[in-house]
């Protein structure tokens, strides 16, 4: 099998994937001062890490590519809990992809603390032999998620996903100040977004005085 060759439509998906979402953050901020999307970003799985996955769940490499979800994926990265179903409500109403499954880990955190809200789509890139669908997977969570997940994320990494007992029952209670940190900033939401209004507004005065 050559790598580069069935890589290839992943990357171009995951670069035309930001651009898109990332457009939606800048449409955002011209419109209303205030975006549900913090920021966008994207990678395509490292071949070693698609193999090891492979064999850990016991996909032949003919079905890899029906089979794994990831090896196109994007993060969309938001301040509040809320924003996250506006973002999951928008990707719905898409015309560029199909929705094939969704994965609310917001409301239903995973055993080890995750929280995450995941979007499967089929997403359609053109290649020089023509349209490939082919599968990618969007992550929307907020700031605490993303910095939770993160560092489990590097810890599951040093330990080979055998992390200590008492180091995972620190993860749970950070997984659980991260939760309150989400739910103490969604009911001063309004006052943190008209300071950020505000503070957006004296840029734009800044701007025009300069011009
Ligand atoms: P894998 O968890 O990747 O084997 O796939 P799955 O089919 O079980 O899907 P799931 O929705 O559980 O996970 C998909 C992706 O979500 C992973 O590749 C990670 O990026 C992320 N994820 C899921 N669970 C965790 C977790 O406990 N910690 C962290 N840091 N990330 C997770
Ligand atoms: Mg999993």
């Amino acid at each position: 099998m050559n790598w580069d060759i069935f890589l290839a439509p992943y990357a171009q998906a995951v670069d035309e994937l930001k651009v898109k979402l990332r457009g939606m953050r800048r449409q955002f901020e011209y419109e209303s001062d205030q975006s549900p999307i913090e920021f966008v970003t994207g990678r395509v799985k490292p071949k070693t890490s698609i193999i090891e996955k492979a064999r850990r769940k016991g996909i032949n490499p003919e079905s890899i590519e029906k089979e794994l979800q990831d090896i196109a994926g994007i993060r969309v990265v938001c301040q509040f809990v809320d924003d996250i179903y506006a973002v999951v409500d928008m990707m719905r109403n898409r015309h560029d992809f199909d929705i094939v499954e969704e994965k609310d880990y917001v409301s239903w955190k995973k055993d080890s603390g995750y929280r995450s809200y995941h979007v499967i789509i089929n997403y359609p890139v053109e290649t020089i032999h023509g349209e490939k669908i082919l599968l990618a997977e969007i992550q929307i969570r907020t700031l605490a998620m993303n910095f939770w997940a993160t560092n489990e994320h590097s810890l599951n990494y040093k330990y080979a996903g055998k992390i200590p007992t008492e180091i995972k029952a620190r993860l749970k209670r950070a997984g659980e100040a991260a939760f309150q940190l989400d739910e103490e900033m969604s009911k001063i939401k309004s006052e943190i977004q008209e300071a950020q209004k505000a503070f957006l507004r004296k840029e734009e005065q800044k701007k025009d005085s300069k011009k």
